[in-house]
């Protein structure tokens, strides 16, 4: 139950984190608050509420929730607890991955600030809201060796993701904290989950999630969510606030009772993806494979990721074409984008998640990533046979 620091392991916390107070209610599994609006005691109490909450606040002590595009207590219950798996003092969440992402960037990128550095390969939706500067924002692409060099007077923001969608590089985040010294930086966790990588401890000001990923689990919710200091958070509520991007109270009670399995997941996909991997490795019709198991030129696995995680990525031969062939000859695996859930997905980057991602960015021709989910291991890899048995 205890690790090494005489905390409660990551399973502990999964299971338990964001519940303190069931027993007390006399429950055994969280309320749902579906409230769009909140009685007021009186107008000066609702108003000071108001106040509070609109720029930012957290839930005055008795006080009234005023309204649930302000404050909503079933989507507070799943911020602490992943605050608590992230290991850091807050989190705030969001309707999607993308307005965790706006609102971090609308929240960092003020007054004269608005330049941002951001190593690639991002998701595709985060690569493009980047590149065309839709929030106001300029772009420099770094190599996490040439982000000190990229930082200017202006720039509000260094954006990361570590393992990377769709390639899977991983990036050393205590060097690149390092790098960035004053400014934020943002590491996109959503695909190591906290099970395997809890980046503040590391050095990152603000962790996001596509909580629509593995944290859902079940293809069923579509969320986002950023862990982060108690500054940080306020800023971020302020903008989920007037922006009206608060994640909806049942995508919250889903998404907090996701943690609960999240380590066990993680885990049994994780197993399942580097059996996969060693296979495609070897496969003719496959030339290269990438997944932190097979390669990891910096050691990262082990010293910062506890874990190579559940997605992977691999090369054809044939380029597009043949993996066109080998995404709709799938059976058993669903062509489909998406990751991180409990049914194997495969998908084609350059065409789909990654189709706006400009020129040389873009994902290779032949590259298809395939989200590991829960099935038996040799099913998938039956089915992945015939798959590329059309192809060679
Ligand atoms: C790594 C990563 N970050 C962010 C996002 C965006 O999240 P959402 O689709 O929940 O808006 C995604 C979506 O695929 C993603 O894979």
């Amino acid at each position: 139950m205890f690790d090494a620091t005489g905390m409660t392991t990551v399973d502990t916390r999964a299971v338990h984190a964001g519940r303190d107070d069931l027993r007390t209610l006399g429950v055994h599994v969280p309320p749902i608050d579906l409230s769009t609006t909140n009685p007021l005691p009186s107008v000066d109490d609702g108003g000071a509420a108001y106040e509070q909450l609109a720029t930012g606040g957290t839930l005055p002590a008795d006080g009234s929730a005023v309204y649930q595009r302000l404050w909503n207590p079933t989507v507070a219950r799943f911020e602490t607890a992943l605050a608590e798996l992230e290991g850091t003092a807050q989190a705030v969440a969001f309707a999607s991955g993308m307005a965790a992402l706006t609102a971090t960037v609308l929240a960092a990128a003020r007054d004269d600030r608005r330049h941002v550095v951001a190593v690639r390969p991002l998701y595709g939706g985060t690569d493009h809201v980047l590149a065309t500067g839709l929030l106001g924002t300029t772009v420099t692409w770094a190599r996490p060796d040439e982000v000190a060099a990229a930082i200017r007077p202006d720039t509000a923001l260094v954006i990361v993701e570590t393992p990377a969608n769709p390639t899977l590089d991983l990036v050393d985040i205590a060097a690149l904290a390092a790098a960035a010294g004053d400014i934020p930086l943002l590491v996109d966790n959503t695909v190591a989950t906290p099970v395997l990588q809890q980046p503040a401890r590391h050095g990152a000001t603000l962790v996001l999630h596509s909580a629509t990923k593995s944290i859902g689990g079940h293809g069923d919710v579509l969320a986002g969510v950023v862990a982060c200091d108690a500054d940080w958070a306020a800023r971020l509520r302020q903008v989920r606030a007037v922006t009206g991007a608060i994640l909806h109270p049942l995508g919250g009670y889903l998404l907090h009772r996701g943690l609960q399995t999240l380590p066990l997941r993680v885990r049994a996909q994780q197993a399942t993806a580097e059996k996969l991997a060693g296979w495609l490795a070897d496969h003719p019709a496959v030339h290269r494979v990438h997944h932190p198991s097979v390669y990891d030129p910096a050691a990262l696995v082990g010293r910062q990721m506890a874990g190579p995680g559940s997605l992977l990525a691999f090369e054809v031969r044939g380029g597009a074409p043949a993996a066109a062939t080998v995404a709709g000859a799938c059976h058993l695996i669903t062509h489909a984008v998406s990751l991180g859930g409990v049914d194997t997905l495969i998908q084609h980057p350059a065409s789909l998640t990654h189709r706006p991602v400009e020129g040389d960015a873009k994902p290779g021709a032949g590259l298809l990533r395939l989200s590991v989910g829960l099935e038996d291991p040799e099913d998938l890899r039956a089915d992945l046979a015939q798959a590329l048995a059309t192809i060679v």
